[in-house]
Protein backbone atom coordinates (compact mmCIF):
# COMPACT_ATOMS: atom_id res chain seq x y z
CA UNK A 1 0.00 0.00 0.00
CA UNK A 2 1.53 3.47 -0.90
CA UNK A 3 -0.31 6.88 0.00
CA UNK A 4 0.73 10.06 -1.38
CA UNK A 5 -2.47 12.18 -0.87
CA UNK A 6 -2.58 13.83 1.82
CA UNK A 7 -5.37 16.08 2.92
CA UNK A 8 -5.44 18.25 5.77
CA UNK A 9 -8.72 19.50 7.58
CA UNK A 10 -8.75 21.84 10.17
CA UNK A 11 -6.41 24.57 10.27
CA UNK A 12 -6.61 26.21 13.56
CA UNK A 13 -3.19 26.67 15.38
CA UNK A 14 -2.07 23.21 15.37
CA UNK A 15 -3.44 22.19 11.87
CA UNK A 16 -1.80 25.38 10.43
CA UNK A 17 1.95 24.42 11.92
CA UNK A 18 1.46 20.73 10.82
CA UNK A 19 0.63 21.38 7.71
CA UNK A 20 3.62 23.91 7.23
CA UNK A 21 6.02 21.22 8.81
CA UNK A 22 4.55 18.91 6.03
CA UNK A 23 4.74 21.08 3.48
CA UNK A 24 8.12 22.20 4.55
CA UNK A 25 9.36 18.05 4.17
CA UNK A 26 8.54 18.49 0.41
CA UNK A 27 5.09 16.53 0.71
CA UNK A 28 2.26 18.12 -1.03
CA UNK A 29 -1.25 18.70 0.91
CA UNK A 30 -4.73 19.31 0.27
CA UNK A 31 -6.21 21.90 2.75
CA UNK A 32 -9.50 22.81 4.11
CA UNK A 33 -11.12 24.38 6.84
CA UNK A 34 -14.41 24.33 8.98
CA UNK A 35 -15.06 28.01 7.68
CA UNK A 36 -13.64 28.97 4.14
CA UNK A 37 -12.16 32.09 4.88
CA UNK A 38 -9.70 30.11 7.11
CA UNK A 39 -8.66 27.83 3.88
CA UNK A 40 -8.11 31.27 2.20
CA UNK A 41 -6.61 32.62 4.92
CA UNK A 42 -4.19 30.08 5.06
CA UNK A 43 -3.17 29.68 1.72
CA UNK A 44 -2.89 33.33 1.30
CA UNK A 45 -0.23 33.52 4.67
CA UNK A 46 1.85 30.90 3.32
CA UNK A 47 3.73 32.15 0.16
CA UNK A 48 6.70 30.05 0.87
CA UNK A 49 4.84 27.06 0.49
CA UNK A 50 2.61 28.39 -2.09
CA UNK A 51 3.21 25.26 -4.22
CA UNK A 52 2.30 22.55 -1.92
CA UNK A 53 -1.32 23.55 -0.78
CA UNK A 54 -4.25 23.24 -2.71
CA UNK A 55 -7.41 24.78 -1.08
CA UNK A 56 -10.47 23.24 -1.18
CA UNK A 57 -13.91 25.07 0.42
CA UNK A 58 -15.15 22.49 1.98
CA UNK A 59 -14.08 19.20 3.78
CA UNK A 60 -16.58 17.21 1.47
CA UNK A 61 -15.03 19.33 -1.98
CA UNK A 62 -11.90 18.11 -0.56
CA UNK A 63 -12.46 14.77 -0.40
CA UNK A 64 -14.12 14.73 -3.85
CA UNK A 65 -11.64 16.74 -5.44
CA UNK A 66 -8.51 14.26 -4.00
CA UNK A 67 -7.52 11.45 -6.02
CA UNK A 68 -7.55 7.79 -4.01
CA UNK A 69 -6.64 6.61 -2.19
CA UNK A 70 -6.86 9.20 0.05
CA UNK A 71 -4.87 10.08 3.53
CA UNK A 72 -7.25 12.54 5.47
CA UNK A 73 -5.56 14.01 8.91
CA UNK A 74 -8.08 15.60 10.72
CA UNK A 75 -6.56 18.26 13.39
CA UNK A 76 -9.99 19.66 14.87
CA UNK A 77 -11.37 19.43 18.66
CA UNK A 78 -12.42 15.45 20.00
CA UNK A 79 -16.28 15.03 20.58
CA UNK A 80 -18.46 16.12 18.44
CA UNK A 81 -16.22 18.11 15.81
CA UNK A 82 -14.45 14.93 14.96
CA UNK A 83 -17.87 13.14 14.69
CA UNK A 84 -19.37 15.56 12.26
CA UNK A 85 -16.16 15.24 10.12
CA UNK A 86 -16.06 12.20 9.77
CA UNK A 87 -19.61 11.68 8.66
CA UNK A 88 -19.54 14.22 6.37
CA UNK A 89 -15.76 12.80 4.64
CA UNK A 90 -17.23 9.32 4.48
CA UNK A 91 -19.66 10.21 1.63
CA UNK A 92 -16.97 10.47 -0.64
CA UNK A 93 -14.75 8.18 0.47
CA UNK A 94 -13.82 4.56 -1.04
CA UNK A 95 -12.39 1.81 0.55
CA UNK A 96 -8.73 1.98 0.80
CA UNK A 97 -8.91 5.61 2.10
CA UNK A 98 -7.49 6.64 5.54
CA UNK A 99 -8.94 9.01 7.97
CA UNK A 100 -6.22 10.33 10.77
CA UNK A 101 -8.05 11.42 13.86
CA UNK A 102 -4.69 13.70 15.11
CA UNK A 103 -7.12 15.46 17.70
CA UNK A 104 -7.31 14.60 21.63
CA UNK A 105 -9.66 12.08 21.44
CA UNK A 106 -11.10 9.62 24.12
CA UNK A 107 -9.44 5.96 22.97
CA UNK A 108 -12.56 4.60 23.35
CA UNK A 109 -14.60 7.03 20.92
CA UNK A 110 -11.65 5.58 17.86
CA UNK A 111 -11.84 2.06 19.09
CA UNK A 112 -15.56 2.20 18.40
CA UNK A 113 -14.74 4.57 15.05
CA UNK A 114 -12.28 2.36 13.90
CA UNK A 115 -14.69 -0.52 13.69
CA UNK A 116 -17.46 1.08 12.36
CA UNK A 117 -14.77 2.42 9.91
CA UNK A 118 -13.08 -0.35 8.81
CA UNK A 119 -16.48 -2.11 8.71
CA UNK A 120 -17.14 -0.15 5.56
CA UNK A 121 -13.23 -0.73 3.86
CA UNK A 122 -11.97 2.62 5.32
CA UNK A 123 -8.84 2.73 7.26
CA UNK A 124 -9.39 5.07 10.67
CA UNK A 125 -6.12 5.66 12.88
CA UNK A 126 -6.23 7.80 15.99
CA UNK A 127 -2.81 9.49 16.15
CA UNK A 128 -1.91 11.43 19.48
CA UNK A 129 0.36 14.48 18.58
CA UNK A 130 2.34 16.13 21.05
CA UNK A 131 4.30 19.08 21.32
CA UNK A 132 1.88 22.28 21.23
CA UNK A 133 2.27 24.85 18.56
CA UNK A 134 6.06 25.25 18.41
CA UNK A 135 6.43 21.01 17.89
CA UNK A 136 3.58 20.45 15.63
CA UNK A 137 5.43 23.27 13.68
CA UNK A 138 9.38 21.74 13.56
CA UNK A 139 8.55 18.40 15.05
CA UNK A 140 6.16 16.52 17.25
CA UNK A 141 5.74 13.65 19.42
CA UNK A 142 3.40 10.93 17.41
CA UNK A 143 1.53 8.13 18.88
CA UNK A 144 0.02 5.97 15.86
CA UNK A 145 -3.08 3.81 16.86
CA UNK A 146 -4.64 1.58 14.17
CA UNK A 147 -3.92 -1.21 11.37
CA UNK A 148 -0.14 -1.47 10.69
CA UNK A 149 -0.17 -1.79 7.51
CA UNK A 150 -1.42 1.38 7.18
CA UNK A 151 0.83 2.93 9.54
CA UNK A 152 3.60 1.88 7.22
CA UNK A 153 2.45 3.17 4.10
CA UNK A 154 2.19 6.74 6.20
CA UNK A 155 5.57 6.27 7.79
CA UNK A 156 7.69 7.49 5.27
CA UNK A 157 5.59 10.98 6.21
CA UNK A 158 5.20 10.81 9.91
CA UNK A 159 8.63 10.21 10.05
CA UNK A 160 9.93 13.06 7.85
CA UNK A 161 7.84 15.63 9.74
CA UNK A 162 8.36 14.05 13.38
CA UNK A 163 10.93 15.19 16.33
CA UNK A 164 13.77 13.16 16.72
CA UNK A 165 16.01 12.03 19.50
CA UNK A 166 19.83 11.55 18.32
CA UNK A 167 18.58 10.95 14.90
CA UNK A 168 16.15 8.52 15.71
CA UNK A 169 11.69 9.94 14.77
CA UNK A 170 9.82 9.78 17.83
CA UNK A 171 6.73 8.29 15.87
CA UNK A 172 5.74 4.84 16.18
CA UNK A 173 3.02 2.30 15.85
CA UNK A 174 1.86 1.90 19.07
CA UNK A 175 -0.71 -0.66 18.58
CA UNK A 176 -4.23 -1.33 16.88
CA UNK A 177 -7.66 0.81 17.34
CA UNK A 178 -7.47 3.44 20.13
CA UNK A 179 -3.92 2.61 21.12
CA UNK A 180 -2.41 5.40 20.03
CA UNK A 181 -4.98 7.95 21.64
CA UNK A 182 -4.71 5.75 25.23
CA UNK A 183 -0.83 6.56 24.88
CA UNK A 184 -1.31 9.90 24.53
CA UNK A 185 -4.01 9.96 27.15
CA UNK A 186 -1.75 8.65 29.89
CA UNK A 187 1.14 11.23 28.55
CA UNK A 188 -1.58 14.01 29.51
CA UNK A 189 -1.92 12.36 32.33
CA UNK A 190 2.14 12.14 33.62
CA UNK A 191 1.78 15.76 31.88
CA UNK A 192 -0.72 17.20 34.06
CA UNK A 193 1.27 15.77 37.16
CA UNK A 194 4.21 16.59 36.74
CA UNK A 195 2.68 20.69 35.74
CA UNK A 196 1.10 20.33 39.25
CA UNK A 197 4.16 18.99 40.67
CA UNK A 198 6.74 22.28 39.47
CA UNK A 199 4.18 24.65 40.37
CA UNK A 200 4.17 23.28 44.18
CA UNK A 201 7.38 23.16 44.40
CA UNK A 202 7.46 27.04 42.87
CA UNK A 203 4.92 27.83 45.59
CA UNK A 204 7.47 26.55 48.35
CA UNK A 205 9.91 28.62 47.33
CA UNK A 206 8.09 31.70 46.89
CA UNK A 207 5.68 31.49 49.40
CA UNK A 208 7.82 29.32 51.89
CA UNK A 209 11.13 30.40 51.36
CA UNK A 210 10.96 33.99 50.39
CA UNK A 211 12.21 34.01 46.70
CA UNK A 212 11.06 36.25 44.05
CA UNK A 213 9.98 34.70 41.19
CA UNK A 214 13.17 35.38 39.19
CA UNK A 215 15.10 33.33 42.07
CA UNK A 216 12.88 30.55 41.58
CA UNK A 217 13.41 30.57 37.84
CA UNK A 218 16.91 30.61 38.49
CA UNK A 219 16.71 27.29 40.33
CA UNK A 220 14.67 25.82 37.60
CA UNK A 221 17.24 26.84 35.10
CA UNK A 222 20.28 25.37 37.19
CA UNK A 223 17.93 22.05 37.62
CA UNK A 224 17.57 21.83 33.91
CA UNK A 225 21.10 20.61 33.62
CA UNK A 226 21.08 17.99 36.17
CA UNK A 227 18.70 14.89 36.68
CA UNK A 228 15.37 16.99 36.58
CA UNK A 229 16.14 18.03 33.16
CA UNK A 230 12.96 18.54 30.93
CA UNK A 231 11.48 20.56 28.50
CA UNK A 232 8.30 21.23 31.32
CA UNK A 233 11.67 22.93 33.60
CA UNK A 234 12.92 24.87 31.30
CA UNK A 235 9.73 26.75 30.19
CA UNK A 236 8.59 27.15 33.99
CA UNK A 237 12.09 28.48 34.40
CA UNK A 238 11.77 30.91 31.50
CA UNK A 239 7.90 32.04 32.74
CA UNK A 240 9.27 32.87 36.28
CA UNK A 241 11.73 35.01 34.96
CA UNK A 242 9.62 37.08 32.43
CA UNK A 243 8.37 40.15 33.46
CA UNK A 244 5.14 41.24 32.72
CA UNK A 245 6.03 44.47 29.72
CA UNK A 246 2.07 46.52 30.89
CA UNK A 247 3.06 46.32 34.90
CA UNK A 248 6.55 45.53 35.29
CA UNK A 249 5.42 43.08 37.58
CA UNK A 250 6.59 39.47 37.61
CA UNK A 251 4.25 37.85 34.88
CA UNK A 252 3.01 35.18 37.27
CA UNK A 253 1.86 37.67 39.49
CA UNK A 254 -0.39 39.51 36.82
CA UNK A 255 -2.11 35.93 35.62
CA UNK A 256 -5.06 34.61 37.56
CA UNK A 257 -4.37 31.07 38.94
CA UNK A 258 -7.55 29.64 36.88
CA UNK A 259 -6.78 26.47 35.02
CA UNK A 260 -9.27 24.76 32.74
CA UNK A 261 -8.94 20.90 31.30
CA UNK A 262 -9.74 19.76 28.20
CA UNK A 263 -10.19 16.22 28.91
CA UNK A 264 -7.59 13.80 28.96
CA UNK A 265 -6.09 14.41 32.86
CA UNK A 266 -9.53 13.57 33.75
CA UNK A 267 -9.87 10.79 31.36
CA UNK A 268 -6.38 9.14 32.32
CA UNK A 269 -7.42 9.39 36.34
CA UNK A 270 -11.17 7.59 35.42
CA UNK A 271 -9.49 5.33 33.12
CA UNK A 272 -6.72 4.38 36.16
CA UNK A 273 -9.81 3.60 38.42
CA UNK A 274 -11.86 1.35 35.97
CA UNK A 275 -8.65 -0.60 35.06
CA UNK A 276 -7.87 -0.99 38.98
CA UNK A 277 -4.28 0.87 38.66
CA UNK A 278 -3.47 3.83 41.09
CA UNK A 279 -2.52 7.11 39.12
CA UNK A 280 -3.02 8.78 42.49
CA UNK A 281 -0.75 11.90 40.97
CA UNK A 282 -2.85 12.63 38.42
CA UNK A 283 -5.74 12.32 40.60
CA UNK A 284 -4.37 15.17 42.69
CA UNK A 285 -3.40 17.00 39.70
CA UNK A 286 -6.63 16.81 38.43
CA UNK A 287 -7.99 17.70 41.73
CA UNK A 288 -6.09 21.08 41.88
CA UNK A 289 -6.77 22.16 38.61
CA UNK A 290 -10.61 22.01 39.54
CA UNK A 291 -9.75 23.74 43.13
CA UNK A 292 -7.90 26.54 40.68
CA UNK A 293 -11.14 26.95 38.67
CA UNK A 294 -13.38 27.44 42.31
CA UNK A 295 -11.55 30.76 42.90
CA UNK A 296 -14.42 32.56 44.58
CA UNK A 297 -14.87 29.84 46.53
CA UNK A 298 -11.34 29.96 47.92
CA UNK A 299 -11.24 33.67 48.22
CA UNK A 300 -14.27 32.92 50.81
CA UNK A 301 -12.62 29.76 52.56
CA UNK A 302 -9.21 32.72 52.76
CA UNK A 303 -11.91 35.12 54.86
CA UNK A 304 -13.37 32.19 57.06
CA UNK A 305 -10.24 30.44 58.44
CA UNK A 306 -7.57 33.43 57.59
CA UNK A 307 -4.47 31.05 57.60
CA UNK A 308 -1.28 31.73 57.90
CA UNK A 309 1.26 30.40 55.97
CA UNK A 310 4.17 29.60 57.88
CA UNK A 311 8.28 29.56 56.41
CA UNK A 312 9.81 25.82 55.51
CA UNK A 313 13.30 25.22 56.50
CA UNK A 314 14.05 23.77 53.08
CA UNK A 315 16.93 24.15 51.05
CA UNK A 316 16.87 23.98 47.38
CA UNK A 317 18.66 20.89 47.04
CA UNK A 318 15.56 19.26 48.98
CA UNK A 319 13.09 20.55 46.53
CA UNK A 320 15.32 19.25 43.61
CA UNK A 321 15.10 15.94 44.83
CA UNK A 322 11.79 15.94 46.02
CA UNK A 323 10.85 16.95 42.87
CA UNK A 324 13.13 13.97 41.08
CA UNK A 325 10.94 11.35 43.40
CA UNK A 326 7.85 12.50 42.76
CA UNK A 327 8.51 12.78 38.84
CA UNK A 328 9.64 9.53 39.37
CA UNK A 329 6.56 7.91 41.22
CA UNK A 330 3.91 9.53 39.06
CA UNK A 331 5.57 8.23 35.67
CA UNK A 332 5.67 4.88 37.64
CA UNK A 333 2.16 4.74 37.64
CA UNK A 334 1.91 6.23 33.79
CA UNK A 335 3.47 3.39 32.91
CA UNK A 336 1.66 0.80 34.85
CA UNK A 337 -1.52 2.12 33.94
CA UNK A 338 -0.38 1.82 29.90
CA UNK A 339 1.00 -2.12 31.03
CA UNK A 340 -2.45 -2.72 32.68
CA UNK A 341 -4.57 -1.35 29.60
CA UNK A 342 -2.11 -3.22 27.24
CA UNK A 343 -2.99 -6.32 28.47
CA UNK A 344 -7.25 -5.42 28.92
CA UNK A 345 -6.77 -4.79 25.26
CA UNK A 346 -4.78 -6.70 23.65
CA UNK A 347 -2.50 -3.90 22.06
CA UNK A 348 1.01 -5.82 22.91
CA UNK A 349 2.42 -2.01 23.57
CA UNK A 350 6.16 -1.64 23.60
CA UNK A 351 7.01 0.14 26.79
CA UNK A 352 10.44 1.15 25.89
CA UNK A 353 9.21 2.53 22.45
CA UNK A 354 6.38 4.36 24.00
CA UNK A 355 9.07 6.27 26.34
CA UNK A 356 11.56 6.41 23.00
CA UNK A 357 9.01 8.47 21.24
CA UNK A 358 8.45 10.69 23.92
CA UNK A 359 12.49 11.45 24.90
CA UNK A 360 11.61 14.84 21.83
CA UNK A 361 9.00 16.59 20.34
CA UNK A 362 6.27 16.19 22.95
CA UNK A 363 5.75 18.27 26.38
CA UNK A 364 6.71 15.79 28.73
CA UNK A 365 10.14 15.01 27.08
CA UNK A 366 13.22 14.67 30.14
CA UNK A 367 16.41 13.37 31.26
CA UNK A 368 14.34 10.61 33.44
CA UNK A 369 12.54 8.97 29.88
CA UNK A 370 15.63 8.22 28.23
CA UNK A 371 16.20 5.68 31.82
CA UNK A 372 12.63 4.88 31.73
CA UNK A 373 13.25 3.51 28.14
CA UNK A 374 16.45 2.14 29.08
CA UNK A 375 14.76 0.36 31.95
CA UNK A 376 12.33 -1.31 29.62
CA UNK A 377 14.89 -2.37 27.13
CA UNK A 378 16.41 -4.47 29.37
CA UNK A 379 13.63 -6.80 31.16
CA UNK A 380 10.14 -5.73 32.34
CA UNK A 381 10.42 -4.24 35.87
CA UNK A 382 9.06 -6.91 38.53
CA UNK A 383 5.84 -5.62 39.93
CA UNK A 384 6.51 -1.44 39.13
CA UNK A 385 8.46 0.86 37.08
CA UNK A 386 9.48 2.51 40.26
CA UNK A 387 10.95 -0.82 41.98
CA UNK A 388 13.65 -1.38 38.63
CA UNK A 389 17.11 -1.03 40.02
CA UNK A 390 18.56 2.21 38.81
CA UNK A 391 14.60 4.03 39.62
CA UNK A 392 14.61 2.02 43.07
CA UNK A 393 18.35 3.49 43.89
CA UNK A 394 17.78 6.88 42.63
CA UNK A 395 14.05 6.91 44.92
CA UNK A 396 16.38 5.58 47.46
CA UNK A 397 18.62 8.80 47.85
CA UNK A 398 15.62 11.40 46.80
CA UNK A 399 12.48 10.11 49.04
CA UNK A 400 13.76 11.25 52.14
CA UNK A 401 13.92 14.96 51.22
CA UNK A 402 10.53 14.25 49.78
CA UNK A 403 9.43 13.24 53.28
CA UNK A 404 11.07 16.41 54.39
CA UNK A 405 9.76 18.35 52.23
CA UNK A 406 5.66 17.38 52.37
CA UNK A 407 6.15 17.14 56.04
CA UNK A 408 7.33 20.96 56.18
CA UNK A 409 4.65 21.99 53.31
CA UNK A 410 1.91 19.76 55.59
CA UNK A 411 3.05 21.80 58.66
CA UNK A 412 3.41 24.88 57.30
CA UNK A 413 0.33 25.13 55.31
CA UNK A 414 0.93 24.92 51.91
CA UNK A 415 -0.67 22.81 49.86
CA UNK A 416 1.35 19.96 47.96
CA UNK A 417 -1.50 17.28 46.43
CA UNK A 418 0.86 15.87 43.90
CA UNK A 419 4.07 15.49 46.13
CA UNK A 420 1.57 14.11 48.91
CA UNK A 421 -0.24 11.19 46.76
CA UNK A 422 3.32 10.40 45.17
CA UNK A 423 4.60 9.91 48.78
CA UNK A 424 1.74 7.97 50.43
CA UNK A 425 1.44 5.98 47.16
CA UNK A 426 5.06 4.68 47.72
CA UNK A 427 4.69 4.44 51.61
CA UNK A 428 1.93 2.08 50.66
CA UNK A 429 3.50 -0.02 47.86
CA UNK A 430 6.15 -0.87 50.00
CA UNK A 431 4.45 -2.22 53.13
CA UNK A 432 3.61 -6.16 52.80
CA UNK A 433 0.52 -5.63 55.43
CA UNK A 434 -1.02 -2.64 55.70
CA UNK A 435 -4.03 -2.19 57.36
CA UNK A 436 -6.72 -3.42 55.19
CA UNK A 437 -7.33 -6.21 57.57
CA UNK A 438 -9.52 -4.07 59.63
CA UNK A 439 -11.51 -2.42 56.56
CA UNK A 440 -12.38 -6.20 55.87
CA UNK A 441 -12.99 -7.05 59.53
CA UNK A 442 -15.35 -3.50 58.61
CA UNK A 443 -16.96 -4.82 55.24
CA UNK A 444 -17.71 -8.29 57.45
CA UNK A 445 -19.16 -6.65 60.00
CA UNK A 446 -21.73 -4.46 58.25
CA UNK A 447 -22.58 -6.91 55.66
CA UNK A 448 -21.16 -10.65 55.75
CA UNK A 449 -18.80 -9.85 53.34
CA UNK A 450 -16.56 -12.41 54.79
CA UNK A 451 -12.56 -12.40 54.95
CA UNK A 452 -9.19 -15.00 54.14
CA UNK A 453 -7.38 -15.63 57.28
CA UNK A 454 -3.80 -15.45 57.13
CA UNK A 455 -3.71 -19.01 58.54
CA UNK A 456 -5.52 -20.18 55.41
CA UNK A 457 -8.98 -20.40 53.58
CA UNK A 458 -11.31 -17.54 52.36
CA UNK A 459 -14.86 -16.61 53.20
CA UNK A 460 -14.30 -16.62 56.78
CA UNK A 461 -16.88 -14.41 59.36
CA UNK A 462 -15.71 -12.69 62.48
CA UNK A 463 -17.44 -13.29 65.84
CA UNK A 464 -18.96 -10.07 65.94
CA UNK A 465 -21.58 -8.90 68.02
CA UNK A 466 -25.48 -8.99 66.84
C1 LIG B 1 0.58 18.15 24.10
C2 LIG B 1 -0.39 18.71 25.07
C3 LIG B 1 -1.64 19.19 24.39
C4 LIG B 1 -2.53 20.00 25.35
C5 LIG B 1 -3.52 19.10 26.05
C6 LIG B 1 -3.81 19.41 27.48
O1 LIG B 1 0.99 17.02 24.36
O2 LIG B 1 0.94 18.82 23.14
O3 LIG B 1 -0.75 17.76 26.03
O4 LIG B 1 -2.25 18.09 23.82
O5 LIG B 1 -1.79 20.71 26.21
O6 LIG B 1 -4.70 19.22 25.31
O7 LIG B 1 -4.63 20.50 27.57
P1 LIG B 1 -5.40 20.95 28.89
O8 LIG B 1 -4.34 21.31 29.88
O9 LIG B 1 -6.17 22.14 28.44
O10 LIG B 1 -6.27 19.83 29.34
Amino acid sequence: MTLANFGMYGLGTMGTALAHNIAEKGFDLHVASYRKEDMLEFVAEAPRFAGSFTGHDSLAEMVRDMPAPRAIIFLIPAGQAIESAIAEARTFMQPGDVLIDAGNSDFQDTRQRATKLEAAGLAYMGMGVSGGEFGARTGPSMMVGGTRSVWEALRPMLEAISAKFDGEPCVDHVGPDGAGHFVKTVHNGIEYADMQLLAETYGLMRHGMAMTPVEVGAHFSNWNDGPMQSYLVEISAEVLKTVDPQSDKPMVDVIVDTAGQKGTGRWTAIEALKLGVSANTVEAAVGARVWSAGRETRALGEEIFAPVRGAVALTADQLEQAALATRILGHSQGFDLLATASREYGWDLNLSRCAEIWRAGCIIRSDLLNGIAEAFRKEPPAGLLAFEPTMAETLRTTVPALRAVVGAAIAAGHPVPVMTAALAWLDGMTQTRGTTDLIQGQRDYFGRHGFARVDGGSGHHGPWAD
